[in-house]
């Protein structure tokens, strides 16, 4: 893919860009969808029915992603960003902070962060690097007394500012997707939207992703060997 001064390029990355830093991917074999129910830790549901439960998956994934460091593909994107400044967004559905770590400034979570919390009655998220594993620990809010729950957008939740990421996405020229296996909307349903504007579409991972054919050019390898050489 080759990038012109008066490009804009929009990335959305997912779980397959932190692989290669360590960190399970959700789908396939050892994701952590195999080990772990969707519907017993990530909807409002499984919250409901056991916090206990909902804050352990969580807090060994804040464990992971503190152990984790960013990879090559990371420090790619960092680059170009670098380079596009403003002509340049990225949108992950990735909770971890490895494209921050990497020096990534335009990063927008549309799937919240593993890093955050939020009271369920005052909403507002706050930075928390807490583990939290027995009933005894879960945390409360310290000014209504309600509980914390994970800022992460769960099954049945709305992706954090649609509005903002269809508006990046309308001004893009090109769309580079990375490591995800297209089978989540609404960020699955984002090459369709570039491709009906006419913006070129670039997907990059070792294996097809289920949207496979909405794109324009697919390159099969990991992230971490074609990112650098990409951009
Ligand atoms: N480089 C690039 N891609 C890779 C690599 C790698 N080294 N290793 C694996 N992949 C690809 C896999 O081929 C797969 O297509 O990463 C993709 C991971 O897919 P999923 O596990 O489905 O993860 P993702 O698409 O990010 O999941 C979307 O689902 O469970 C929810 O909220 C969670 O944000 C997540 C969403």
């Amino acid at each position: 893919m080759i990038l012109t001064p008066h490009d804009r390029l929009f990335v959305l990355t997912g779980a397959g860009i932190s692989a290669e830093s360590g960190l399970a991917t959700f789908r396939g074999s050892g994701g952590l969808w195999n080990g772990y129910r969707v519907d017993q830790v990530a909807t409002p549901e499984a919250w409901h029915a056991d916090p206990e439960l909902v804050w352990r998956f969580y807090s060994m994934r804040r464990r992971d992603a503190l152990a984790a460091q960013p990879n090559a593909a990371h420090l790619a994107l960092a680059k170009i960003e670098h380079k596009l400044a403003n002509n340049f967004y990225l949108c992950t559905q990735n909770v971890d902070d490895l494209h921050e770590r990497a020096g990534s400034l335009r990063v927008h979570h549309m799937h919240g962060s593993v890093f955050q919390s939020r009271c369920v009655q005052c909403r507002v998220p706050f930075p928390d690097q807490g583990v939290y594993e027995t009933a005894a620990e879960l945390p409360m809010c310290p000014e209504c007394g309600e509980a914390v729950r994970p800022h992460i957008v769960w099954f049945g939740e709305i992706p954090l500012d649609m509005d903002g990421i269809y508006r990046e996405l309308e001004q893009a020229t090109r769309l580079l997707v990375v490591g995800t296996s297209g089978s989540v909307y609404p960020a699955a349903g984002f090459v369709h939207v570039a491709s009906q504007r006419g913006i070129h579409t670039v997907y990059v991972g070792p294996e097809e992703p289920s949207n496979a054919d909405a794109f324009d050019e697919i390159i099969l390898g990991p992230a971490t060997t074609v990112l650098p050489g990409l951009l």
